[in-house]
């Protein structure tokens, strides 16, 4: 059997894990809010509407902090359109997507069902068709509490209270000559610098992150990120980072290296913050955002058939198998890996639309890729330990040597505990993991939880909820002060340790 080694020392720490790299992203897009967070008259909604099937699932996933409105939707939303009484609210296109937005759901209506979900909303302003002086109104109306138009306002709409959102996005992929609104960096560098200063101005408490590049292949990619932090590195905090990955090729052992992309990119935007840091002769360091990342494909053919100018469509519907689930495991153990530098991370989507839980009009139910999010989340917390791994590789067009076994270790101290998480991306060989425990010596197994298939293509349906799912494993054990696993061959696995 193919061996690989994992070197830990609780001394050595990245960083402590800031909660929000578990975030996750709701737009107006397909049936994300219509239809699977809100849907009147369903006989699972609340007073309010929203599907209480899907609020379960959310807080099971406990995630730290929602995006919303979107997205490429928001670079041509008026907010206005969404608060005040319903049936006062506008029918409006959605050029982003084709659609047509009701604007029954807005942003009060998201606050409250955030509240409901125990999160935090990430608000994004239109810096596409839009700019300071609706940001600027945006703001008091969501933050100020009181004797000002907007906030007034926000008032008589029935929210006596501000909804104090802390964390606000500048904007959405500026880069992408599909945005609404496409600026140059230039362009995009100078509003979103003039739009950070004031709505510090108004509230000095809230964080603000600028659009960083669409994903790694952009032409535009390097040259983005320094132009746009040139003009706004001393008014904003973070810098976003947005991927999606494909399996177009049905090529498992390319994709599942996706993440030695994500690894690079993150490295790379790290750099060039620094580099302006550097140049600048600044104290201040920008952290990231990456707050949009996932497998995205298998909708694509359908979406492309879709009819103009409908509401609430199955768009980007993305039903997820097994190899999705090996991915997404090992993207958050890259994001786990640079928690020094990401601070804010959003799974896109968290319902229906390329997302971990899918909704139908008789149920909700957890993707492939739910799991290891919701895991990840659950007990990836505390402090990230640097985790050398030394592991047998496999050659690949793409990414050349690629190790088989990816492999990140938490320590939280609050609950003394250890946790392993690794993916063995070899699709035919168990791999026998050692890692010396060292100052962890004493510490027991108390779970092993694996997802493994034979079936790299195994979805689940509403009529098979489960065909994907982790289960216990005996494979692990302390001996002489090691921890000794198999890790299956195709496999994602967590393992904790305590005392
Ligand atoms: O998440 C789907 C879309 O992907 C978002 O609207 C956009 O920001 C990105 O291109």
């Amino acid at each position: 059997m193919q061996k690989a080694k994992v070197i830990i020392d609780k001394d050595f720490q990245v960083s402590k894990i800031d909660r929000r790299i578990y975030g996750s992203f709701i737009e107006h897009l397909g049936r994300a809010v219509y239809g699977g967070i809100y849907q009147p008259g369903h006989p699972l909604a609340d007073e309010q509407g929203f599907r209480k099937d899907t609020l379960e699932l959310v807080r099971e996933l406990n995630v730290p902090i929602v995006r919303y409105p979107g997205g490429n939707f928001v670079s041509g939303y008026k907010w206005e359109d969404g608060v005040g009484p319903k049936e006062d609210r506008p029918k409006r296109i959605d050029l982003a997507w084709c659609v047509v937005e009701s604007n029954e759901v807005g942003l009060n209506e998201f606050s409250d069902w955030a509240k409901k979900a125990n999160t935090d909303v990430m608000m994004a302003v239109n810096l596409g068709t839009r700019g300071v002086a609706e940001a600027m109104e945006l703001l008091e109306y969501c933050n100020l509490d009181q004797g000002t138009h907007y906030s007034e306002l926000r008032k008589k709409h029935g929210y006596a209270k501000p909804h104090g959102v802390k964390l606000w996005c500048l904007g959405n992929e500026m880069d992408g000559p599909w945005q609404i609104g496409h600026k140059t960096a230039d362009e995009y560098g100078r509003l979103a610098n003039e739009t950070a200063k004031v709505l510090k101005g108004i509230d000095p408490s809230i964080e603000l992150v600028v659009c960083g590049s669409s994903n790694s292949g952009m032409p535009t990619f390097a040259e983005w990120e320094r132009t746009v932090l040139e003009h706004c590195y001393d008014s904003v905090d973070y810098i976003s980072m947005h991927t999606y990955y494909g399996d177009h090729d049905r090529d498992p052992q390319t994709f599942l290296a996706n993440n030695m992309d994500m690894d690079r990119f993150i490295t790379d935007v790290a750099n060039i913050c620094d580099y302006v840091k550097a140049k600048k002769h600044s104290k201040k360091t920008i952290n990231i955002s990456f707050d949009e990342w996932n497998v995205w494909y298998h909708s694509n053919e359908a979406d492309s058939k879709l009819e103009r100018w409908t509401q609430a469509p199955h768009q980007l519907e993305d039903v997820y198998d097994f190899q999705d689930a090996l991915l997404v495991g090992s993207l958050l153990i890259t994001l786990l890996r640079h928690a020094d530098r990401v601070k804010v991370a959003c799974l896109a989507q968290l319902v229906n639309v390329i997302a971990p839980i899918m909704t139908s009009d008789t149920g909700a139910w957890r993707q492939t890729i739910y799991y290891p999010y919701w895991l990840t989340g659950k007990y990836g917390q505390g402090v990230v330990l640097q985790t050398q791994v030394s592991s047998p590789t496999y050659a690949n067009k793409k990414f050349g040597d690629v190790p088989y076994v990816d492999c990140v270790t938490v320590y939280n101290e609050e609950k003394d505990e250890l946790v392993v998480f690794a993916v063995n991306k070899s699709l035919e060989e168990e791999i026998e993991l050692e890692i010396p425990l060292r100052q962890f010596a004493g510490y027991h197994v108390v779970e092993h939880a694996k997802m493994q298939d034979e079936d790299l293509y195994a979805v689940n349906t509403e009529e098979n909820p489960e065909r994907i799912k982790p289960v216990a494993s005996d494979a692990s054990s302390v001996e002489d002060g090691t921890l000794k696993t198999v890790l299956g061959h195709k496999s994602w696995n967590m393992i904790r340790l305590s005392k």
